[in-house]
């Protein structure tokens, strides 16, 4: 059985990350376990936040529209529960008394909840990577300096926390990526791929803006700057490699030969249950691995020329951290419009990449500068926005 006494909150309850925490949750109490919520939020998803009220019983519930308050107030009417909605209800969920956050809103739209959390010094179970990618340097220097302590929750990040035994004695990493919908496929289908193939992720179950990102590669770029920032390693020291099998979920190779890996089956509960249990280890129901029925585990250089995402995530790495934080919004602005089937697949990048021209020649070099505040940061988030827009209306129009 389980000892966990820990209160906890779950931001983005709703999504494929938080419904997952919820089964874990659920299946530790079932255990015994005593884990009290505090807080939990959503995006727009009203009956999601009432079905999770019914299970988790929490103290407060916010969505991020504020014109879904009085929505909100009766879709939860008898559940005893606290409602807000709007920006500041999401800070406030963070905000509130829990001793661990689990971070799993997508998008910027993360940052400052989970930044509520980490100025109040909790352990903050981090699935959200645009938090680190948006704000790496000055989110870490947050959490040094409030005390936070950060739980890689991301499969790759989480096998690396694991194994990383002896920091200063690594030579480097190597991030494992799926390969995702398209790691077989030619350019010339891809260019037609339509939001339903690019979401049909073959391993993972999730939201839909990480399966897009999946099918890019982006999201192994995010990764990238992720790992970067989280465990203080730069570009040259962080591979990559292609792993259909999802079952290597990252590698360790430290200065004596030795590599250190985690395997399991791909399944977010086991990082989740992970993070919530730490330092200890829980006991969760999730699919075993057996290695014999996995057969063989193969392992590919990743296709530069098809997947053009990596690269970009690798300069904007090298160029610095506004870099990252235009790389990442003007990528958000772009995988809403594939989504909402305005642009075509391959235009993803080409946008990011564009936006990524068009702002360093422009707002005298406003990403080459170092964002010394989380205002500086919204400040190239913002442009990087309108810049990926104004490319995404042109290419709907061509
Ligand atoms: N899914 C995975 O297996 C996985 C693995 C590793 C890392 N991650 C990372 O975890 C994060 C969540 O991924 P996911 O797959 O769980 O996403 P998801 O299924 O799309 O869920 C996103 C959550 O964020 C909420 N949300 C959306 N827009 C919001 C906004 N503007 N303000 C506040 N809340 C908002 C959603 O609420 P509504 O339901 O109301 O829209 C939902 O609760 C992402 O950063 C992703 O990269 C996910």
């Amino acid at each position: 059985m389980t000892h966990l006494g820990r209160t906890v909150s779950i931001l983005g309850v709703t999504g494929s990350v938080g419904q997952s925490t919820i089964q874990v949750i659920e299946e530790l109490r079932g255990q015994g376990a005593d884990i009290p919520v505090e807080a939990i939020t959503a995006g727009r998803n009203l009956g999601g936040l009432a079905e999770a009220c019914r299970r988790l019983r929490p103290k407060f519930a916010a969505v991020s529209d504020p014109a879904l308050l009085t929505a909100a107030r009766e879709a939860l009417n008898g559940l005893g529960v606290e409602v807000g909605a709007g920006p500041a209800a999401l800070e406030e969920a963070g905000a509130r008394p829990s001793d661990w956050v689990m971070s799993a809103i997508v998008g910027a739209a993360g940052l400052a909840p989970t930044m509520a959390a980490v100025r109040r010094g909790a352990m903050v179970a981090l699935a959200n990577k645009e938090c680190l990618v948006c704000a790496g340097p000055l989110f870490i220097e947050a959490a040094n300096a409030h005390g936070a302590t950060l739980l890689p929750v991301d499969s790759e990040h989480n096998a690396i926390f694991q194994v990383l035994t002896h920091r200063d004695r690594v030579e480097k990493l190597t991030l494992t990526a799926s390969g995702g919908p398209f790691r077989t496929t030619s350019l010339e289908t891809m260019a037609w791929a339509t939001p339903a193939q690019a979401c049909a992720h073959p391993r993972w179950s999730m939201g839909r803006k990480i399966s897009v990102d999946s099918a890019t590669l982006m999201n192994k770029g995010l990764e990238l700057i992720e790992a970067a920032y989280l465990f203080g390693f730069p570009s040259e020291k962080i591979d990559v490699i292609v792993h259909p099998e999802s079952t290597v979920h990252s590698f360790v190779h430290y200065v004596d030969g030795s590599v250190l890996a985690q395997l399991a089956s791909p399944d977010m509960r086991i990082p989740i249950a992970y993070a919530l249990a730490w330092p200890d280890r829980a006991t969760v129901s999730t699919a075993r691995l057996d290695l014999s029925q996995v057969g063989s585990l193969t392992f590919e250089t990743p296709d530069a020329a098809r997947f053009p995402a990596l690269n970009l995530c690798r300069a904007a790495l090298l160029t610095g951290s506004a870099a990252t934080t235009a790389l990442s919004a003007a990528n958000e602005v772009a995988v809403d419009a594939f989504l909402e089937s305005r642009i075509r697949f391959l235009d993803i990048c080409r946008i990011v990449e564009e936006a990524m021209n068009s702002l360093e020649g422009s707002d005298a070099g406003l990403i080459a500068k170092t964002p010394s505040s989380f205002a500086d940061v919204a400040a190239v988030d913002q442009a990087a926005r309108v810049a990926a827009q104004r490319i995404a209306v042109s290419l709907a129009a061509a």
